[in-house]
């Protein structure tokens, strides 16, 4: 039997004795802010800010001994002491033991249910873990049932120790923190409430209270309080083996003071006598408030054992709900798998890339590029106010192409970097372009890229190389013109100036320079003389994109030019000898963030629409030539791949090397997915993947071969151990862009084979070692690390609607293209994706009765509530904008016959 079992067609599992694996935690998080991570013995952190920690941040490793955190006891009066979270010293000393206690976790979306059965004790208990949607309050809901013959005489204690600071403190002054603490017992629990936040910069006053309480499921108020370690612990006491416990003394009474220790969230519950089989209940509530009356207002709502069910009822279906989108294939695993996928996204969106173990960087805020890759899977899910979304965030964008780091709150807010000059991430002017093309394919507005957005400005100037003196913060954070004018451009504007000057800033090689790093982050000591031909190649595919919108947007308006800043007209060279021309590309480039250094002069000049993409289709063509002629490496008859990189000394990173083949999946993904790789090429690639890169029992297709090298002429990955993380870890991200390319350019069984081994090996928990998911990477014994905030779930689920399924919108039409191989469809020859387009729910079902592989069936006809559909020139079934708008209320079908 498999550890790990489905238990729902949502994707609920449960597990058995999950404290015998390593690192596994799972996640639950409100929508207003607070975030916990819950380890199979309940340990792991909780808190809603960098700077709000209920609970003591924890990292990966601290999980191995991580049984500090949320407790809840029983003393037995014959038999002993028993934990129902499995935290005790005695129940640790029989673990992997015949006599180790029976425990099951079972969890779905945002909800965790841990059991525990003690045979020496014959008892059984169940928490579940939950945090409702709307409250910064983690509830824990306890039952405890006597299992026994007889009458059990029992006495319950709640132990929560309370963290109630900055992350920051973990080591930065945490003694001399704990004498902020005010620590006070109330009737039902124990609340601290800091003086201050202490932070050296400049101390400020608290106001935030964090607190424990709790009551019987009768309404029993606790009787007696720790409310701080030492009293809880006792001398030489520990967390597994307090003495409050062992030795069952009182603590003190509701309305008692302490202050300047360490907090603990601990109280007894009066002795309860359970009968044989019967059960008694507890609710603790652990959480933030800025008020008493706040925490006054979270008692009163989650005080009874109905209420709190009620709540967790409300709290599963608002997350199913959610999570809308809904695969059937022929394996109902993977199914159940891309529930978790679909739901990854938002995990992303809650708790940034920072407050899950393995995520103990950065201090909440998301990137540049997360910021986009969200808002592919939000189209996909909740487009609802996407479009405005994407309008803001062009805000981000400065009018040297280049764009704000550092993002602050809700939408369009960027801050200014005041750390002199700061890094330049050479892709980030790719993924906003990817972004709005999905969106106007899924909606038809096409007109996004005639609405007007703002710069903008700080003191970074020229591509992040200069510093704008006449610049200061009272300034704003908004470009202006010589007339002291707020300036705006259009969209489309704004990714005209990205693609633009991205293709004049080359390096010696007369590629795309590095700058600071590309998409993979850890390339960051190649600054100087590094280049990306990864990325120049994904720049070309989105110069020949941009091209293609523009000329949709020709068709669909009557105006038929567009007005650009005056400065722009440079970029805008469509001399082919100054292509080829390094040294004229950069002086080009300067001329031109020079004239916008400060102010942009506010004239505008109109250029024909058409001229605008034939002008960029000039550039892509002429980069795809030199691209070909470039940088192919030759891998013999059937083999060869693109080299990826250039080092910090100028030498191509890629190739045959007298001790290893050095091979980077990077460049193949976008030689690929930007259509410069040939047919021929592509399948050459394949091949030299399949023999370099990939290994199946580890998740497939790996980052990169092991260069035998630090190389610190190219970037701290290479410092990494060989499989971990950007040094040739199976990157979930890359491969699943890998796969994306390979179906958009029609390599369905390859691209098909990059998602299944992704998919089988997370699937496989004796490999992957955690719960349903996609981690960020694969390391080389085939363990998930950094599991659930990574990029890659929004395109698994974008490349398996838009292309696997084949379901995606073209100028706000529906196309149905399915790309499907036999194996992914049932019994009957079915597959079906139900997902919400143009705000209807459609259930998209394809019938392949014949089982045929992608490739050998076509769409034969098709139906949408009956009526039927038309198959267009490439023998794809359409679904026009305006039929879709004429559908109303409920669910459709829409039934499309293979053969
Ligand atoms: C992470 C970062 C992402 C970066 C990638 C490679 O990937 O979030 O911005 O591009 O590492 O360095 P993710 O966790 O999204 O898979």
């Amino acid at each position: 039997m498999k550890h790990l079992q489905f238990i729902d067609e949502y994707g609920s599992f449960s597990i058995k004795q999950p404290e015998n694996t390593s690192y596994l935690y799972f996640p639950l998080a409100s929508e207003t802010g607070l975030k916990s991570s819950l380890t199979p013995n309940l340990g792991g952190d909780s808190k809603t800010d960098q700077e709000t920690f209920l609970l003591e941040p924890v990292s990966a490793e601290n999980l191995h001994n991580n049984r500090s955190v949320r407790n809840f006891w029983l003393v037995c009066e014959k038999e002993g002491i028993f934990s129902a979270t499995g935290a005790s010293a005695k129940q640790e000393a029989v673990k992997f033991t015949a006599l180790q206690d029976q425990s099951k976790i079972t969890a779905g979306f945002m909800w965790h249910t841990l059991e525990r059965f003690s045979s020496a004790l014959s008892l059984e208990t169940r928490i579940t873990s939950f945090i409702p949607v709307n409250d910064n309050v983690e509830i824990m809901h306890i039952t405890v049932r006597n299992q026994s013959d007889s009458t059990k005489d029992l006495i319950p204690y709640a132990a929560i120790p309370i963290y109630g600071r900055s992350a920051d403190n973990i080591r930065d002054h945490r003694n001399v923190t704990s004498m902020l603490h005010r620590i006070r017992t109330d009737s039902n629990g124990v609340f601290v409430r800091p003086t201050m936040s202490f932070d050296e910069r400049g101390h400020r006053p608290n106001t935030k209270i964090y607190y424990v309480c709790g009551c019987s499921g009768s309404g029993q108020a606790p009787e007696s309080f720790y409310p701080t370690v030492e009293d809880f612990l006792g001398e030489g006491g520990t967390y597994t083996h307090p003495r409050a416990v062992c030795e069952n003394y009182s603590g003190v009474p509701a309305g008692t003071t302490a202050a300047g220790k360490e907090a603990m969230g601990a109280f007894r519950f009066p002795r309860i006598r359970l009968a044989p089989g019967k059960e008694a209940e507890y609710i603790l509530l652990l959480g933030v408030e800025g008020t008493h009356e706040g925490i006054a207002r979270i008692y009163e709502k989650y005080n009874s054992p109905d209420k709190v069910r009620k709540s967790l009822e409300i709290t599963k279906s608002w997350w199913k709900e959610k999570v809308n989108t809904g695969f059937h294939t022929g394996d109902a695993d993977f199914d159940r798998l891309m529930k978790w996928i679909c739901f990854q996204p938002f995990l992303r969106r809650l708790f940034g890339c920072s407050f899950l173990p393995h995520h103990d960087y950065g201090r909440g805020g998301r990137g540049w590029r997360d910021l986009w890759q969200d808002c592919l899977s939000l189209l996909l899910m909740d487009p609802n106010g996407v479009g405005q979304m994407i309008e803001k965030n062009f805000g981000g964008v400065r009018i040297d192409g280049t764009n704000a780091t550092i993002i602050g709150d809700g939408d369009g807010n960027f801050i200014a970097d005041r750390n002199g000059i700061s890094r330049v991430w050479m892709d980030h002017a790719l993924w906003p372009q990817m972004t709005t093309k999905l969106y106007i394919d899924q909606t038809g507005d096409i007109d996004i890229l005639n609405r007007q957005a703002p710069y903008f400005k700080d003191a970074q100037s020229d591509r992040g190389t200069q510093i704008d003196t006449l610049w200061d913060a009272g300034q704003g954070n908004l470009l202006r013109t010589e007339d002291n004018n707020i300036y705006t451009g259009t969209i489309l504007e704004h990714l005209l100036i990205q693609q633009l000057t991205a293709f004049y800033e080359v390096g010696g090689h007369n590629i795309y320079r590095l700058r600071g790093a590309d998409w993979n982050d850890a390339l960051d000591m190649a600054s100087e003389h590094g280049e990306s031909v990864a990325f120049t190649f994904a720049y070309t595919g989105n110069l020949r994109e941009l091209a293609s919108m523009i000329r949709l947007l020709e068709s669909r308006s009557p105006v038929k030019e567009t007005k650009l800043t005056e400065e722009l007209r440079i970029l805008l060279n469509d001399d082919p000898e100054l292509f080829e021309n390094t040294a004229d590309k950069i002086n080009l480039l300067a001329s031109y963030t020079q004239s916008c250094r400060h102010r942009v002069s506010g004239r505008r000049f109109s250029v024909p629409l058409s001229e605008l993409a034939e002008n960029l289709e000039h550039k892509a063509d002429w980069l795809t030539g030199y691209l070909k002629d470039h940088e192919w490496i030759d891998g013999g008859a059937d083999e060869g791949w693109f080299n990826s990189y250039y080092d910090n000394h100028g030498r191509a990173v890629e190739g045959f090397f007298p001790n290893e083949v050095r091979m980077i999946l990077t460049g193949q993904v976008f030689a690929i997915m930007g259509n410069v790789a040939s047919e021929q090429q592509i399948r050459k690639i394949v091949n030299s993947a399949d023999h370099y890169l990939y290994q199946k029992e580890i998740g497939g297709y790996r980052l990169n071969t092991d260069f035998h090298e630090l190389k610190f002429d190219m970037g701290r990955m290479f410092g990494f151990a060989y499989g971990e993380k950007e040094n040739g870890a199976v990157f979930s991200h890359m491969t699943v862009m890998y796969a994306n390319a390979l179906y958009r350019r029609g390599f369905a069984k390859e691209g098909w084979k990059a998602l299944k081994t992704l998919a089988e090996t997370a699937l496989d928990f004796d490999t992957s070692r955690i719960y349903p998911g996609i981690p960020e990477y694969f390391r080389s014994d085939g363990r998930g690390m950094y599991h659930y905030l990574t990029g890659a779930a929004s395109w698994f689920m974008m490349t398996m609607i838009t292309q696997v399924f084949g379901v995606r919108g073209e100028a706000g039409d529906l196309i149905l293209a399915p790309r499907l191989m036999a194996e992914q469809f049932d019994d009957q020859g079915k597959a079906s994706v139900s997902l919400v387009f143009a705000g209807k729910k459609l259930d998209v079902i394809y019938e392949n009765p014949d089982r045929k592989d992608s490739g050998a069936y076509k769409v034969s006809s098709s139906f949408c509530e009956g009526q039927k559909l038309q198959t267009d020139k490439l023998g794809r079934a359409v679904l026009p904008r305006r039929m879709l708008d004429t559908l109303s209320g409920g669910r459709h079908r829409i039934i499309v016959k293979l053969n």
